[in-house]
Formats: C-alpha cells, sequence, structure tokens
C-alpha cells in the first residue's frame, strides 16, 4: 500500500466569496490537493461551479513557493464528454467521472487523457466496482464515494470501507500506480479507518472547512494516519 497520503479539501465547503483566498489558505495549511466538485442540478441534486471557475482558481492553488497543487476535479454530472474537455482546458490536473453518467465510459477515460490529464472513476455507495474489470488499465485514480453524491457534510457510510478494500486489492492486482481516494464524511476520527481499509488519498471538505484552523485540522489528520494502528 501507498504510505505516501495525500489530503484533498474539497472548496465546496469553502467561502465562495473569497475562493482564491480559500485555495491559498488550505494549501498552505498543508493540503496536498485541491478537490473541485462539480454537480450539475441532473445527475445530483445540486448545482455548483464550472470550468470557469476552475480557471479562476488555478493561479491560486500555489505553495507559498510556488510549487502548484493539482487540480482534482471530481465531475458528478451527465453527459461526461464535453465538460471534461472543459475542465482540461480550465487546468484540471486529474478528472474523475461516474462510470453510469458516461455512454461510454473507455472513451471518457481515453479523451480525458488525451487531454493532458489524469482520469478517475468515481463509485456511489450503492454500485459495485465492476467498471474496474475493464477500465484498471487505463485509469489514474479510483474514487469511493462514503456518502450519497450531492452534498457536503454528510456522516460517512460504513460499508464503503469494504468498498475500499475490494478496490485496494484490484489496484494491487493490476501492478499500476493508481491512487485510491475516499470521498464523504471524512474527519480527523476516521480517517485512519479508510486508510486501513485501503485508501492512500483523503477528500474532506466541511471536516477542514467549517474549522477556523484548517492547519490544525489537516495536522490532526496526519497525525491520526502516522499513530500505530
Ligand atoms: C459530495 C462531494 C464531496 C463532499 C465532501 O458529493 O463529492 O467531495 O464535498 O464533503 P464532506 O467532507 O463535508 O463530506
Ligand atoms: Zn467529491
Amino acid at each position: 500500500m501507498s504510505a505516501t497520503y495525500r489530503i484533498a479539501p474539497s472548496i465546496l465547503s469553502a467561502d465562495f466569496a473569497r475562493l482564491g483566498q480559500e485555495v491559498a489558505s488550505v494549501i498552505a495549511a498543508g493540503a496536498d490537493w485541491i478537490h473541485f466538485d462539480v454537480m450539475d442540478n441532473h445527475y445530483v441534486p445540486n448545482l455548483t461551479f464550472g470550468p470557469m471557475i476552475c480557471q479562476a482558481i488555478k493561479p491560486h492553488a500555489k505553495t507559498a513557493a510556488g510549487q502548484p497543487a493539482p487540480l482534482d476535479v471530481h465531475m458528478m454530472v451527465q453527459p461526461v464528454d464535453a465538460l471534461a474537455q472543459a475542465f482540461a482546458q480550465a487546468g484540471a490536473d486529474l478528472i474523475s467521472f461516474h462510470p453510469d453518467a458516461s455512454a461510454h465510459a473507455h472513451r471518457s477515460v481515453q479523451a480525458i487523457k488525451a487531454a493532458g490529464c489524469k482520469a478517475g472513476l468515481a463509485f456511489n455507495p450503492g454500485q459495485p466496482l465492476d467498471a474496474l474489470d475493464w477500465l484498471i488499465d487505463d485509469i489514474d485514480l479510483v474514487l469511493i464515494m462514503s456518502v450519497n453524491p450531492g452534498f457536503g457534510g454528510q456522516s460517512f457510510i460504513d460499508s464503503a470501507l469494504r468498498k475500499i478494500e475490494q478496490a485496494r486489492k484490484r489496484i494491487d492486482a493490476s501492478g499500476r500506480d493508481i491512487r485510491l481516494q475516499v470521498d464523504g464524511g471524512i474527519k480527523a476520527g476516521n480517517i485512519r479507518q479508510a486508510a486501513d481499509a485501503g485508501a492512500d488519498t483523503f477528500v474532506a471538505g466541511s471536516a477542514i472547512f467549517g474549522q477556523k484552523d484548517y492547519a490544525a485540522v489537516i495536522a490532526d489528520m496526519r497525525q491520526a494516519l502516522k499513530a500505530p494502528a
């Protein structure tokens, strides 16, 4: 299992009136990636932001030393392909989509990669991992939803741990360098359980942006990841 954990704060819970500053602050507080939740009021019952906002925050997604932090775009939209291309042009580094939202998931993966981005597949709590049977050789990230997509601040669904374990087995069997991301209801108190199940990349929205001191929350998360089992 990869020991290089990544913490990816979801700006869904950030202050949208100060988005650039929020992105810069959370990176200064120790975030590795910026998780960007795209919702279309069709695939999910909520509406967030699109490629123009992604492009606007791109210059802010940097450490104080000027090192870029990857923009991790999680598309909860249907259909997938046209918007994925727009996000690639808007500066996304990784683009994940839900395979059930694309008529041709393999083609969507190829198109994302051809546009110069890493490609991820996202799985809802009620869905099996079957799409991995045919796509694992082509992707860079598996995203396991531990809440139903659409809203921040929901409670972690425990069956996601079993699904993370299954995904971890498939990734290890593939021998490929694929990140295993968990998304939804993650906080310092349960991040270690997700890591023990096999996750190496952790999305957290409300747990981080809901507190004043982002650095303290991220430090607590890293401490929990370090603590002996
Ligand atoms: C839900 C989103 C998640 C969500 C995480 O549809 O994909 O990224 O914002 O937020 P918390 O950490 O608050 O569950
Ligand atoms: Zn997400």
